[in-house]
């Protein structure tokens, strides 16, 4: 069984040993491990079921560890390391030699990140060694935002989760590459287009993996809940459509009156959607729990995080 406790020493202990310990990050938990220990980081991939060719984000504790592991770093990336870290940001950067091939799949690039959640902040700390950590989820399922959510999809095979209470953010960091020195979105996230091109500029979208084959993590079904789900603008006139089905609803503000529906969740009653972000897969880990016949969730707002929350709502719903 695994454990779920605050001690940030015992978390570092196990680290030392080359095992694993999931953590929390403003974003999502993450399934952590030692970059340097080959032990650790083939356990990762081994314990989330994730295929070699996926690499891992590294988090690190200060700009002054960058340097450590990445090379001809481009000028908008200092810029944007200076405003949103330790935070949601994660940049592709080309890697030092010091990185080991296992946590970048081979590539010559590596993702890193400063978490901005203060008890992993302590824990790496007191660690000599950055961590990589994909989020805490078998591969392809909805990513954790609390303890809970790790612990049970690994309760046989982990044995720590330290407990960082609700992530704030609640969906991945944005993800962030340069080719030849131009930047480049890989992953929608956190932390909208919007503000990244007030930093920097106009940026360079590849989110979809269609156009994105650098960023093998893109695959197109990912963050799905077990029950078949859609996503769709006019949700009340869409579950018209099936009266004898068990149905739970996904919505931005507002219920939905008069429907025999079994279960409604609102993201953001006031609109706001940094909160609905905040809110988006613990909504989706309870609406799959429910044993319903489908989830039906509604298309949000197509800016600021409204894009995030339709990439991931667009993911969920591919077969
Ligand atoms: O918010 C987050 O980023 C969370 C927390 C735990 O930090 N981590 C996370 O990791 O979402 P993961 O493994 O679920 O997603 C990592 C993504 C994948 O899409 C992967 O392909 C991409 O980062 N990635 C990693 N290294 C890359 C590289 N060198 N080039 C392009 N994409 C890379
Ligand atoms: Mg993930």
């Amino acid at each position: 069984m695994t454990i779920v406790s605050k001690d940030i020493s015992k978390a570092a202990k196990i680290l030392i040993q080359e095992d694993l310990v999931a953590i929390p990050t403003e974003t999502v938990y993450g399934l952590a491990g030692n970059i340097y220990s080959e032990k650790a980081i083939k356990a990762i991939f081994e314990m989330k079921q994730r295929p070699f060719f996926n690499p891992l984000i590294v988090h690190i504790k200060s700009v002054e560890q960058l340097d450590e592991l990445a090379k001809e770093i481009p000028e908008k990336a200092r810029l944007l390391a200076d405003k949103f870290w330790p935070g949601p940001l994660t940049m592709v950067l080309k890697k030092q030699e010091s990185v080991p091939d296992l946590v970048t799949a081979g590539k010559d690039s590596v993702a890193i990140r400063i978490p901005n959640h203060p008890t992993t902040l302590a824990l790496l700390e007191a660690l000599d060694f950055p961590l990589a950590a994909p989020s805490a989820n078998p591969f392809g399922a909805i990513s954790p935002t609390n303890a809970l959510h790790v612990a049970e999809y690994f309760s046989e095979k982990l044995q720590l989760v330290l407990d960082g209470g609700d992530c704030q953010n609640g969906i991945e960091s944005t993800i962030i590459g340069f080719e030849n020195e131009i930047p480049v979105l890989y992953r929608l996230g956190s932390i909208s287009v919007e503000d990244v091109e007030e930093v920097i500029g106009k940026i360079q979208i590849k989110n979809k993996k269609e156009n994105a084959p650098d960023a093998p993590g893109m695959l197109s079904r990912h963050y799905a809940p077990a029950t078949t789900t859609f996503l769709e603008s006019d949700v009340a006139q869409f579950i018209k459509g099936f009266p004898d089905k068990k149905i739970g609803l996904l919505l931005f503000k507002e219920r939905i009156e008069n429907t025999g529906v079994m279960h409604q969740e609102i993201l953001s009653e006031k609109g706001d959607l940094k909160e609905a972000t905040s809110h988006l897969y613990a909504a989706m880990h309870r609406l799959d729990k429910m044993d319903l016949d489908m989830i039906v969730a509604e298309r949000f707002p197509d800016f600021e995080l409204g894009k995030s929350i339709n990439d991931r709502l667009e993911r969920a719903t591919k077969k």
